[in-house]
């Protein structure tokens, strides 16, 4: 792969100019995306004309550049998170009939809960979650069941810090961060009232392949409503998932 001066291969350039979309910037000016990569202007301008001939980027009627629809046919070809979204989905639904607010599904990714799926209620209270969407693990309840069940060495990452207060009630010491993993654990759930937004409470709980965590299903609900039956709801949707996982194999 052909290098640049400044040493980073043609594969970097690329993954720099895909980098700067994100889920609040999904529309930028070829020039926009030159500034934010720092490469030189005429090096952005030929790999995102070449990005859009291949239809990884698609240029609207105002020449403003978003992340092609061929992108997402790729990524999600036989993708893991595919799989995963397929055998969740049904049982999610299920959950949705009982609960009638949000219910969505996350896997760990760069130490982050980034979600597969949210379905909403049209009546639901507030949720900030977006599909394709991150959010931090030690503040969202699936990020805090991810986080519980990760590998010890990312965990201990995440728990040096720093943990960003995404709310007043976000849990940002590392100690009393430590005691919820533990308890997550041994419950096998956790209840997150105000963690990301005081108006909510996150209701969250593993799913497992092969043994293995993969995945969090969770609920979020306006802060007084009860949470017994929803996590009883989760953990039922959880066991059917691991099941059809299981045959699905
Ligand atoms: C949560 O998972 O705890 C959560 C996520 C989004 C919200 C509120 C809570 O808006």
């Amino acid at each position: 792969m052909a290098n640049s001066r400044s040493g980073d291969s043609m594969t970097e350039r690329i993954v720099r100019v895909l980098d700067t979309f994100t889920s609040e910037r999904t529309m930028q000016t070829a020039s926009e995306i030159a500034r934010r990569t720092g490469l030189p202007s005429s090096t952005a301008h030929r790999i995102v004309g070449e990005l859009i001939e291949q239809g990884l980027l698609e240029r609207d009627e105002e020449n403003r550049v978003r992340l092609g629809l061929r992108l997402w046919e790729l990524a999600l070809r036989g993708s893991s998170a595919l799989r995963l979204r397929q055998a969740a989905l049904p049982h999610m639904e299920h959950v949705q009939t009982l609960v009638r607010e949000h219910t969505q599904l996350a896997v760990l990714e760069h130490d982050e809960a980034l979600f597969l799926e949210r379905l909403s209620h049209p009546d639901a209270g507030a949720n900030i979650t977006r599909v394709a969407g991150r959010l931090p693990v030690h503040a969202s309840s699936s990020g805090l069941v991810l986080l519980a069940f990760a590998d010890p060495a990312l965990r201990e990452r995440v728990l040096a810090g720093p943990l960003r207060a995404v709310s007043r009630e976000t849990v940002t010491d590392a100690v009393a961060l430590r005691a919820l993993l533990i308890t997550i654990r041994r419950r096998g759930f956790v209840v997150a009232p105000g963690s990301i937004e005081q108006v909510s409470t996150g209701v969250a709980v593993p799913v497992r392949d092969r043994g293995e965590v993969v995945a969090a299903l969770s609920a979020v609900l306006p802060r007084e409503a009860p949470t017994e039956p929803v996590i009883a709801a989760l953990l039922d949707a959880a066991a059917a998932i691991e099941e059809d996982l299981r045959t699905s194999r």
